[in-house]
């Protein structure tokens, strides 16, 4: 069997790939169906996590009659935290501890999703906070053994974290996001159901759509796994594999639709766009969770760690953050225009996927052509202009720089090594975009 060229076996890195697939629902009234889901997971006792806000919608309601309608016990904790903290994930895992219960429905954004699946696993096997984190951070211990049972219900559509096993957090002390991964952690079943994002603020489906177009680009420019140093054995390949032919069919995919639909979702939506979306939300998630991303997410956890005093429309003012998908978008043009020579015919590939106007470009441009469609598309759809649009300034490129460096997970899975003085570049080049 021959591949692309991109994936030829370099000596000494890795020759297999292997193939992570989350089980998925997908459609308009899967909600309703998610009572009988649990239950045919052995679920008797449930928590369902929500946040204030989602806790008020319907979302939530359908989602608890339906589990009350197979005999279940549900119990709401609603005080999951928008960008969670190493505080709120611990608040959450104190909450699943005292309850003892069976069986845990998420219904929520990425914030919730992460939260649960944080509080599943700190009360099934209850340890230090940082032994399950991400080393160097924290221990990077893997997961004892299996969690109780966890059904996602997004009600957002970048973070697919209904796909993934990992759970992401902001760690207070040091002003910067990690987080936990491990397959363990990955729900046991994603439900998706459209309907739900006719709710979303425009501003939160713009940071979604981004989120998804750059989970997408980052995985099918990754190194490839066979440039990844093979594993001492097969139960230390990681998450972050690399790019590979399967995530790179995802991932196109997710791109095609995310352009086709992006800014009409937002300035003028009709329903067909909210089902397009969120299958494509959940196409790269499965692209991602396989390949991993790689610089403009290590960066955007500085961006989101450092937050001054930005305080966007559509999500809680109680404290200021710059949301997940704005806080990656805003450093990819850059990261784009610098990764684009290691691998310029997936570049190039992925803005033809986006809709770019290709006509009498050159395939070695690739990097620039993506850039540039992607910078369009932020303009249309109203996302600050760069990092000085969310607070940032020349003074912050330290700072921002030392965060984000910390990132080695993230960082070791670009296209080409990327030294502290050029991340620091990446950073003074997303400062001011238009
Ligand atoms: N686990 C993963 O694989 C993964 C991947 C990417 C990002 N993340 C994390 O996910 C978090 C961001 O998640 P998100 O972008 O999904 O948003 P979110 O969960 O933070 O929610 C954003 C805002 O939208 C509101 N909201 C959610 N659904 C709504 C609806 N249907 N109608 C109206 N309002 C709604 C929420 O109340 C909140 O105010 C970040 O912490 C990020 O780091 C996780
Ligand atoms: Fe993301």
């Amino acid at each position: 069997m021959s591949f692309s060229s991109y994936f030829t076996h370099k000596s000494g890195g890795d020759r297999i790939f292997s193939v992570e697939a989350p089980k998925i629902k997908f459609g308009r009234g899967s909600l309703q169906e998610v009572g009988d889901d649990a239950k045919a997971l052995g679920m008797k006792r449930v928590v369902v996590f929500t946040d204030p806000r989602v806790g008020q919608m319907e979302h939530v309601s359908k989602v608890v009659e339906s589990l009350k309608s197979q005999g279940l016990d549900a119990v709401v904790y609603d005080q999951v935290a928008v960008e969670p903290t190493d505080v709120s994930f611990k608040q959450g895992a104190e909450f699943a501890l005292d309850g003892k219960f069976d069986g845990y429905v998420s219904v929520g954004g990425g914030s919730v999703m992460d939260t649960c699946k944080a509080a599943n696993l700190y009360s099934c096997y209850p340890a230090d906070f940082l032994d399950y984190v991400n080393a160097p951070i924290g221990k990077a211990i893997p997961v004892p053994g299996e969690l109780k049972p966890h059904i996602a219900c997004p009600t957002t559509f970048g973070t697919a974290s209904e796909c993934t096993g990992i759970a992401i957090f902001d760690l207070l002390e040091m002003e910067a996001k990690t987080g936990i991964v491990s397959p363990r952690i990955r729900a046991n079943l994603g439900v998706l159901d459209p309907s739900v994002l006719s709710s979303l603020p425009p501003l939160v489906r713009a940071a979604n759509g981004f989120d998804v177009f750059s989970h997408a680009c980052e995985s099918i420019t990754a190194r490839p796994y066979t440039h990844r140093p093979a594993p001492e054995s097969s139960q230390k390949r990681p998450l972050n594999q690399g790019a590979n032919p399967y995530s790179d069919m995802a991932c196109l995919e997710a791109i095609k639709l995310v352009g086709e639909h992006i800014v009409q979702a937002v300035n003028e939506p009709i329903e067909e766009n909210y089902d397009a979306l969120m299958y494509a939300g959940m196409l790269a998630g499965i692209g991602f969770g396989n390949a991993g991303c790689h610089l403009p997410h290590g960066m955007s956890y500085a961006v989101a760690g450092l937050v001054k005093d930005y305080a966007p429309e559509g999500w809680p003012t109680d404290h200021p953050m710059v949301p997940h998908g704005i806080s990656v978008i805003v450093n990819s043009p850059a990261v784009f225009r610098k990764t684009g020579p290691a691998c310029a015919e997936r570049h190039w590939q992925a803005a033809a996927a986006m809709g770019a106007d290709l006509t009498d470009t050159k395939v070695e441009d690739g990097g620039d052509i993506l850039a540039d469609q992607i910078l369009g598309m932020m303009r249309e759809t109203d996302i600050p202009n760069g990092l000085s649009g969310v607070g940032y300034s020349m003074d912050d490129l330290d700072a921002l720089t030392d965060r984000s460096y910390a990132q080695k997970r993230l960082i070791d899975n670009g296209p080409m090594p990327i030294s502290r003085d050029e991340l620091k570049d990446l950073f003074r080049n997303s400062m001011t975009l238009w």
